[in-house]
């Protein structure tokens, strides 16, 4: 079997481990003789495993008591308006900070439901770089303050969390979430599209506290509130049965490994050695990105010419190596190396970006 390098920005590798499990259940999880997806979300066997699959994020993350975990559809881009659909009256103001371009579309959706004041504006400095606290202008009394934690695109990651005072910070951690340990306690929502760090597409995590959720609007569309899916614990509706079967196969997997700890000493390890081949050699590996944003995510840099970066992308194949290609609207090599993405990639990668560069530096 050969298993390629997987580079891709999402959805990304997923551990081995995970995806051969799958195969083994598959025409019989658990000796139920069926599969997970052909098995009623109401049955007693899905349930233990939903429970699982919550109490997983739970342990991992040290999740407080008064934070409730939720697996729902429509990707974070669903969040974008969940979230002020939920939390913000027309005339009442959130705090946004742009860092790129899924920043901006939250700021869009936003727009459709209250007033939003963009406290850092990153364009300026061609969004190389996430904020310091200085740099935000943030508003006395917002509802809440929300920012785009790892930028996946432009490969910018925040390092330290904005200070939002008693304000609740509102979060899109779909490029970074659990890449290593953190406080959970100053956000009032985190959402993120399990596609990158910990699952397959079609379930997004949300974390919401419990005093959010009593302040979240009643009159809005019974699938859209958060009230419902806490009420109902997820299970509202359909869940994605699988999905979530999947994400607690990986999260089982980050468990064994040692936690989010020796996640993330691992990602410093990956992202480290590439950042490090870059900095070696600038003269033909240019970082746009500013040292102390720079993501542990997604590396992104340019060779000295579009024509380069295209035979790099081109070879990287040849060589079994897929997800070189920088996002289409920035250009470029962006390697990503979310948390399952085996050293042993990351290896070969550094090894090929070496030769690459003496052939043609
Ligand atoms: C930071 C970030 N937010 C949001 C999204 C959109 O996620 P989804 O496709 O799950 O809606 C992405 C997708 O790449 C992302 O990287």
């Amino acid at each position: 079997m050969a298993r390629i390098h997987n580079f891709y920005a999402g959805p990304a590798v997923l551990p081995l481990g995970a995806l051969e499990r799958a195969q083994r259940e598959m025409l019989d999880w658990e000796g139920s003789g069926t599969s997970v997806m052909e098995t009623s979300h109401r049955s007693k066997e899905y349930d233990a495993l939903h429970a699982e699959a919550i109490q997983l994020v739970r342990d991992l993350l040290a999740v407080p008591d008064n934070y409730h975990i939720l697996f729902l559809q429509g990707g974070a881009s669903l969040q974008f308006c969940m979230v002020p659909m939920n939390l913000l009256a027309a005339e009442q103001t959130a705090d946004y900070l742009h860092t790129g371009t899924w920043a901006k579309k939250a700021i869009a959706e936003a727009k459709h439901f209250g007033q939003v004041h963009i406290a850092y504006d990153g364009e300026a400095d061609g969004l190389t770089r996430v904020p310091q606290q200085a740099d935000l202008q943030l508003t006395p009394g917002a509802r809440y303050v929300h920012f785009t934690s790892n930028n996946t695109i432009k490969g910018t990651q925040y390092h330290t969390f904005p200070d939002a005072g008693d304000v609740p910070l509102v979060c899109d951690m779909s490029s970074d979430f659990m890449w290593r340990p953190f406080d959970v306690s100053p956000f009032g929502i985190i959402y993120a599209g399990a596609q990158k760090n910990v699952g397959p597409s079609g379930v997004t995590v949300v974390l919401i506290r419990d005093d959010i959720v009593a302040q979240c609007r009643d009159d809005i569309p019974t699938l859209l509130k958060y009230k419902t899916h806490v009420e109902k614990n997820s299970l509202f509706n359909t869940p994605p049965c699988f999905n979530v079967y999947m994400l607690r196969n990986v999260l089982q997997i980050f468990q064994e490994m040692g936690g989010l700890q020796k996640i993330e000493e691992i990602n410093r390890r990956k992202a480290g050695l590439i950042y490090e081949t870059i900095d070696r050699n600038p003269d033909f590996f240019r970082a746009p990105v500013e040292k102390e944003s720079r993501s542990m995510m997604n590396v992104v840099f340019r060779l000295p010419s579009e024509e380069l970066e295209a035979q790099f992308v081109a070879q990287g194949k040849q060589r079994g190596m897929v997800g070189l290609k920088g996002h289409r609207s920035v250009g470029g090599i962006r390697i990503s190396t979310y948390n399952s993405c085996p050293e042993a990639s990351v290896a070969a990668v550094v090894d090929f970006m070496k030769e690459f560069a003496k052939a043609h530096g």
